[in-house]
């Protein structure tokens, strides 16, 4: 069974999971991009925000209605948000940010009252490993990669707001303690490490069957 089967899995099952009058964040990746067209096509009363301009623009070809995430005046909670995953511990700890989305991402989950995660089977792992995705701040940057330590620049364009995108390296075997050092060091804007806590639903496809495991 392709890996490309199992996304699409995963992704027309969490569709099912969205109802009508919803507010909905709209995540980003190859994963995502099977579950634009089938909500689409469900043709529900949506309002959607998205967590990167290409899933913005890939909804509103399709026909839903996108809404700015930006400013004071935009929606403040969302009902859900569906995303993939680059990797899903045992623990339900994620890292994400494959596609350096990671900032847009979290700040869409965290307004959701459920986020919900969406993974072909080959994203499950035992333990995290790196490297984990980081948006920093040009300003200072230097400094920001020197105490980092162990950082690297990636070659990629800077987020919608600015940010440098590199990945960290070094060392992961707690992820709760590698997020602490992350969000404390200064220039780091946000980290791909995403807690346990965070996650609603995770929606995994294997082969033809798939799970929908709630975490909260
Ligand atoms: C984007 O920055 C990422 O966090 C994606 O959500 C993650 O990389 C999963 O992408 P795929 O669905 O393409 O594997």
């Amino acid at each position: 069974m392709s890996t490309e089967r199992e996304k699409q899995l995963a992704a027309e099952t969490a569709a099912e999971l969205v109802e009508d009058g919803m507010l909905v964040g709209l995540g980003t990746g190859s994963t995502v991009a099977y579950l634009l067209p089938v909500l689409a096509a469900r043709n529900l009363d949506l309002r959607c925000v998205a967590t990167s301009v290409a899933t913005a623009a890939t909804a509103r070809e399709l026909g839903l209605r996108v809404e700015s995430f930006a400013g004071v005046d935009a929606l403040p909670r969302l009902d859900v948000a569906i995303d993939g995953a680059d990797q899903v511990a045992a623990s339900g700890w994620l890292v994400k940010g494959g596609g350096a989305a990671h900032t847009r991402e979290k700040a869409v989950a965290a307004a959701a009252d459920r986020f919900v995660v969406i993974v072909s089977s080959d994203k499950l792992v035992d333990r995290l490993s790196p490297p984990v995705p980081l948006e920093l701040l040009e300003f200072g940057l230097a400094g920001t990669l020197r105490r980092l330590g162990t950082a690297q620049l990636r070659d990629v364009p800077r987020s919608p707001d600015g940010g440098v995108i590199a990945d960290f390296t070094g060392e992961l075997d707690d992820p709760a303690e590698l997020a602490e050092r992350l969000s404390a060091t200064v220039g780091v804007v946000e980290h791909g490490l995403v807690p346990a806590e965070m996650v609603s639903t995770l929606v995994v496809a294997r082969g033809e069957q798939v799970e929908i495991r709630s975490l909260r």
